[in-house]
């Protein structure tokens, strides 16, 4: 079975026990918590937590992974074994508050034995030591006796604290012939029973719906349906694996293996994400893509290779998964532009490096080069140590790599000192509750919130004085706290007709609402404030963002409708919106997208807000972001006539409030992608 036969009968499987199929989520997943989607879970923690209510009450999917990066990276094991990606495909079908432990066992074990096949004499299962329950469901389904582990390896979470419960996983035995345990048995299917809810001392209360969380590793059931005992033996990463010999001129042999497989799982991942709007930059998940891409070129000169290869191999990838992810066709063009581009500019790398190199090599003594050179040459310009190491093997020297490290770390501690980002500080601080902000879209000037934290010079404090800039976290809360491209709200915090913070921005770190400002009075934990926004900013960021919204639905009328965004960021009277399209704009194009916001505006049509169900709001043909998968209750945003979008932000009631728009500036940001700029209300006029 092929991997196109896998995915079928997998999805096929659940469709026919009453499943809802699902296109895979975004790569870039609705969590600011994760770089990437890491697990086929993301996109239903929400509804998994209970914060959002079920779409349907089975769901099944394949969604494509990524782990590399952040906390979870598998991006240097890649290449030498059989068995790590950094991207992936999850098999999962999920049950919200329907089947449990039952119907799941009895499912997955009828799928692997039946309907692919495979001999339970090679599966073991494992269930965790407290589940009485499933062991005996085992026992009962497939007569296994289940070896019991421990939290471990048998207790799932999506964090430290909310849902959560024991998992029973299944493993393939590969055969005696290997020897090394973790390659012989390889979990191929994990079924996680979310049936508590954790709390900050870890006291399990059971949950009033019972989910069933599961995730099996598509090339891991690839190799067992192609008898293979190396994931990179399968059809789809040989045909990958060829399409590289063609393209480097070189053929695989044992010794070049890293390097193919290298460059086939980073093809994947590179190739994905940039399909779902990751742009390869110096920061975040565009710096990881970056980082593959450039990992990938390497083991590409490896072999010998100079020049373009992961955008002259994309096609290939097309190819092979094109079918499963019409994305990958959809967005060629862009795709393939953008990483020409990357890799481009690693080729100025290379040379700016090598003229380095050139002053450097005639200093050399004793054929050791000093750890500070490559250190340099690593900093300025992004010249990875191995592949210094790579150019001077030829020359017979070597690189004091001792020196390297204590630059790199003399420099961490150098960036360390100088960063003031307070997020981590605040993702520390895993015992605090989700702010409740139910009152943003319609503030109550009279809720009255209890201070629940305050960081001050990145420590939390008891309390803090007047003139000290501060952070803090309250139960409730009107600010809007910046999420979704919208800058957050400013404000006050106030007791009784006194001020007692000047809030500068509300921002969000996870579900916590943060007030960012200055202190007028004293303040200390457990104190009771209100939360007063300052109106005037809040109109003129919901003007701003309406605006959005009509600057959409103009680039795509002037344009054409394949136009898409790609990002935003919508702040008072100011609008930066990012969206797919291959050309500068002409200065007529400009001023028709402008000339008709503002006739819009003037029609001065009404602005709906409205909640509704997912497929309600796709009935009414309303727009969503790119890829993103959505929850079952949706915020829609209707203008009149002209545009219906999925949005969580705030916005006017009519268009005629927004007074004005004026398009700015519009530029490439990078291929395919074009950024314009438009300032609207008293900012325009
Ligand atoms: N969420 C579980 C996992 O990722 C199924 O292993």
């Amino acid at each position: 079975m092929n991997y196109n036969d896998i995915r079928k009968t997998f999805l096929e499987y659940f469709e026919s026990h009453g499943h809802q199929i699902v296109p895979s989520a975004s790569l870039i997943p609705n969590d600011p918590t994760l770089m990437f989607t890491v697990a086929g879970m993301v996109p239903w923690k929400g509804i998994l937590q209970g914060t959002e209510p079920a779409f349907a009450p089975r769901v099944a999917d394949v969604q494509k992974c990524i782990r590399a990066g952040g906390k979870h990276n598998d991006l240097d094991e890649v290449g030498f074994d059989g068995r790590h990606h950094t991207f992936f495909e999850m098999l999962g079908n999920w049950s919200f508050g329907d089947y449990f432990k039952a119907d799941a066992i009895k499912m997955s074990w009828d799928m692997l034995t039946r309907v692919l096949g495979l001999d339970p004499a090679r599966l073991r299962v494992t269930t965790h030591v407290s589940d009485d329950e499933s062991a005996q469901i085992w026992h009962q389904v497939a007569g296994k006796d289940a070896i019991r582990m421990g939290d471990k390896d048998n207790w799932w979470s999506a964090g430290d604290t909310g849902p959560c419960g024991p998992c029973t996983e299944i493993f393939y035995d590969f055969g005696d012939a290997i020897e090394n345990e973790d390659d012989r048995w390889v979990e191929i299917w994990n079924n996680v029973f979310m049936q508590y809810d954790r709390d900050a001392n870890g006291n399990l209360t059971p949950l009033p719906r019972q989910n069933v969380d599961t995730g099996a590793g598509l090339e891991r059931w690839a190799a067992i349906m192609q008898g293979c005992v190396d994931n990179y033996d399968t059809d789809l990463f040989v045909n990958l694996m060829r399409a590289t010999e063609d393209v480097v001129g070189v053929k695989k042999t044992d010794e070049n293996t890293p390097s193919f497989k290298i460059i086939a799982d980073h093809l994947r991942a590179v190739g994905f994400a940039i399909a779902d709007g990751v742009i390869p930059s110096n920061t975040d998940r565009g710096y990881v893509i970056r980082r593959i891409l450039r990992r990938a070129m390497r083991h590409g000169q490896i072999l010998g290779h100079r020049g373009a290869l992961l955008s002259r191999l994309y096609p290939a990838l097309v190819t092979e998964m094109g079918g499963a992810y019409p994305e990958l066709a959809r967005e060629e063009q862009r795709v393939v532009e953008i990483i020409q581009n990357e890799e481009n500019a690693f080729a100025d790398m290379l040379q700016n490096g090598i003229k380095l190199l050139d002053v450097e090599i005639p200093r050399v003594h004793n054929g050791v080069l000093p750890g500070d050179v490559a250190f340099k040459l690593f900093d300025t310009y992004g010249f990875p140590l191995d592949l210094t190491q790579m150019i001077l093997r030829d020359k017979n020297i070597t690189v004091d790599t001792d020196g390297f490290e204590r630059a790199m770390a003399e420099q961490k501690e150098r960036s360390r000192a100088n960063t003031k980002g307070t997020r981590v500080l605040w993702e520390s601080q895993s015992e605090l509750p989700a702010t409740d902000d139910s009152t943003k879209y319609a503030p109550d000037n009279n809720i009255e919130s209890k201070v629940l934290a305050i960081l001050r010079d990145g420590e939390f404090v008891q309390s803090a004085n007047p003139g000290d800039a501060v952070e803090v976290a309250l139960d409730k809360t009107n600010f809007y706290g910046t999420q979704g491209g919208q800058v957050g709200d400013s404000g006050d915090l106030t007791r009784g007709d006194a001020v007692v913070m000047n809030v500068a921005e509300a921002a969000r770190v996870d579900n916590v609402v943060i007030h960012k400002g200055t202190l007028v009075a004293p303040l200390a934990i457990g104190d009771t404030v209100k939360t007063v926004i300052n109106p005037n900013v809040r109109q003129q960021t919901a003007r701003a963002h309406t605006a959005t919204h009509l600057l959409q639905a103009a680039l795509r009328h002037v344009l054409n409708e394949d136009v898409e965004q790609r990002g935003s960021k919508v702040s008072p009277d100011s609008v930066r919106f990012d969206f797919s399209f291959g050309r500068a704009m002409t200065a007529e194009e400009k001023q028709a997208v402008e000339d008709l916001v503002n006739q819009w505006i003037r029609a001065d049509m009404p602005v709906s807000h409205e909640e509704m169900s997912l497929d309600a709001a796709k009935e009414r043909g309303a727009m969503a972001l790119f890829g993103e998968k959505y929850g079952d209750t949706v915020k829609v945003i209707t203008a009149g006539d002209v545009s219906c979008e999925l949005c969580g932000g705030t916005h006017v009631w009519h268009t005629g409030e927004i007074i004005r728009a004026r398009v700015n500036k519009e530029k490439s940001i990078s291929s395919g992608i074009r950024r314009i700029t438009m300032s609207v209300g008293t900012l325009a006029e």
